[in-house]
């Protein structure tokens, strides 16, 4: 980006803002409300609101959504830095939400719904990795005139991502143990690092259908990270020996290996911005920055299907 210090336009006046995390009371209408109200404004969209706020803000509170965006230097290209983080971790909520809801359905034997759900995951994570696209245009100058506000901020620190990470199976204690001083993010994550994962609960619905599981596979600490299981490999094996579009222990195997191939898609995509705009710098977060990425991009959630192409 060409050098000068950029203009901020002030959207909201933060002063004017409830900070509070909770869903804002506003009334429902209906069917029925909604042709009134059509009848009363003859088409045209309300304007006219009591009180000092609107139902759109207060649906999402989005007033305070859009007071977080504070760049902390003059350098131009913090703010699209700032707005697609924070863009992302909304994107990892959302991806997050529906592999626990996938989750819980297969738990249920509800394999339907979950092939469902993860078919939105999958677009999800399709999405969040073209979001690279944008973060890819600041450039090591642009970066450069804000990094050194990060501190000691990494991605390296996100919670939400490694919720993700956790749900998908990836267990780390040690990243886990970096928030255990946060008193309102720590006990999810303890509670996700010492649960199963998604995939062991796929492990467990293949054991249910008359697969045989190693014990090991179906009751283990469930904070360690995944290792390969021989029994695991077998069970795909047979699955995937006459596949079949209305078998839907196949579906689900090709579902979880489109999302973990997606995901790595992801990795990739942040492995090689980072390159493009760091080089061979040490990380903010006190890794060693593109050695790390190169050995995060390798991991495979779902080892035993990938091993079937073999
Ligand atoms: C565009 C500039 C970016 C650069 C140069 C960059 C650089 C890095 C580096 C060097 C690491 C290794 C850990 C460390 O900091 O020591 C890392 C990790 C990470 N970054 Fe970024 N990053 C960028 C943007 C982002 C954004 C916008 C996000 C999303 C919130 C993000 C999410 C992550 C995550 C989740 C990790 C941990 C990866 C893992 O351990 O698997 N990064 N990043």
């Amino acid at each position: 980006m060409p050098a000068f210090q950029p203009f901020v336009p002030q959207i909201v006046d933060p002063a004017g803002v409830s900070e509070a995390a909770a869903a804002r009371p506003m009334p429902m209408t209906t069917d029925a409300t909604r042709a009134v109200t059509v009848e009363e404004t003859g088409g045209r969209p309300l304007t006219e609101f009591a009180g000092t706020s609107n139902p759109y803000i207060d649906y999402q509170s989005i007033d305070l959504l859009l007071s977080l965006q504070h760049p902390r230097s003059e350098g131009y290209d913090e703010m699209c830095f700032f707005v697609m983080g924070q863009v992302k971790e909304l994107l990892f909520r959302g991806i997050h939400f529906e592999l626990v809801n996938a989750q819980h359905q297969i738990r249920d034997g509800e394999v339907a719904n979950a092939l469902q759900i993860l078919a939105r995951a999958k677009t999800f994570l399709d999405y969040i990795t073209d979001s690279w696209n944008v973060l890819s245009t600041i450039t090591t100058e642009g970066f450069t005139q804000f990094r050194d506000h990060l501190g000691t901020a990494s991605g390296q620190l996100s919670f939400m991502y490694r919720h993700v990470e956790f749900v998908l199976g990836n267990k780390s204690r040690e990243l886990a143990e970096a928030h255990r001083n946060v008193p309102h993010v720590w006990p999810a994550m303890l509670e996700a690092l010492e649960s199963p994962s998604l995939y062991d609960d796929v492990i467990a619905l293949l054991s249910l259908r008359g697969h045989t599981i190693s014990a090991h596979a179906l009751d283990r600490d469930w904070s360690l990270p995944y290792s390969p299981d021989a029994s695991v490999e077998a069970a795909w094996r047979t699955v995937y020996t006459e596949p079949n579009a209305s078998d839907d222990l196949h579906l689900l195997g090709e579902a979880l290996i489109s999302i973990d191939q997606q995901f790595s898609l992801y990795r990739w995509r942040h492995f090689t911005s980072v390159e493009r705009i760091i080089g061979y710098k040490p990380g903010t977060g006190g890794s060693s920055g593109v050695g790390w990425l190169d050995h995060v991009t390798r991991h495979r959630f779902f080892p035993e299907i990938w091993a079937i192409s073999n």
